[in-house]
């Protein structure tokens, strides 16, 4: 499929499956490196994360925890910049290697928020795993430690991320056609 309707927007193919699997891939070959010794929690953030975390976790392959945990900011197609907690991680991080898999990093306001609550929370190290980011929409100081593929500031969907709860079981991911285009 080349184009997508979700409601009122029109998407075209943007990032074929096969380039996000290389991607993964390679970011996991990373994060195999750098948890060794450690005991990992690694914590996806539903709903965008659910199938990066599941092709993340099947590179891994290994004996590592895994849990998830829920927040909103987007309405739309934009970030709110206020973000709510609607499910919080509930396993104890307190000395713990914790690794976040994100679908996206665009303002960085969710993550930015995320990560405090953990080093609040006592973690002993915090890393950021983010199948996409779109390092021009930026507004935090925070610096993904693996970045599956940088993008521009276009909205996106599909491989988990949604446009008003639709699109996100696409395998592929797609670019809004601004209209006219
Ligand atoms: P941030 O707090 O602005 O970094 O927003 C991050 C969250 O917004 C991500 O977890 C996504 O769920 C959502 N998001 C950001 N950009 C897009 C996009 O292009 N398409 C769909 N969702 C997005
Ligand atoms: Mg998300």
């Amino acid at each position: 499929m080349n184009r997508i309707r979700l409601k009122d927007k029109e998407f075209e193919l943007f990032i074929p499956e096969s380039k996000i699997k290389e991607a993964i891939q390679g970011m996991a070959v990373r994060i195999k490196e750098d948890i060794k010794g450690t005991d990992p929690l690694f914590v996806g953030v539903l709903n965008g994360a659910f199938m990066f975390a599941a092709e993340l976790m099947k590179e891994l392959n290994g004996p590592y925890q895994l849990t998830f945990a829920r927040y909103s900011s987007y309405k739309g197609t934009s970030s709110s910049g206020e973000i709510n907690e609607i499910m919080p991680i509930q396993v104890p991080v307190e000395g713990r290697t914790v690794v976040l898999m994100e679908d996206i990093i665009d303002t960085g306001f969710t993550m930015e928020f995320v990560i405090n609550k953990l080093r609040n929370a006592g973690a002993a190290d915090v890393k950021l795993a983010t199948l996409l980011f779109k390092p021009e929409a930026m507004q935090c100081k925070l610096v993904p430690d693996y970045v599956g593929l940088s993008i521009p500031t276009d909205f996106i969907v599909g491989y988990g991320l949604d446009y008003d709860e639709l699109g996100r079981m696409y395998r592929d991911i797609y670019k809004i056609v601004e209209p006219g285009k």
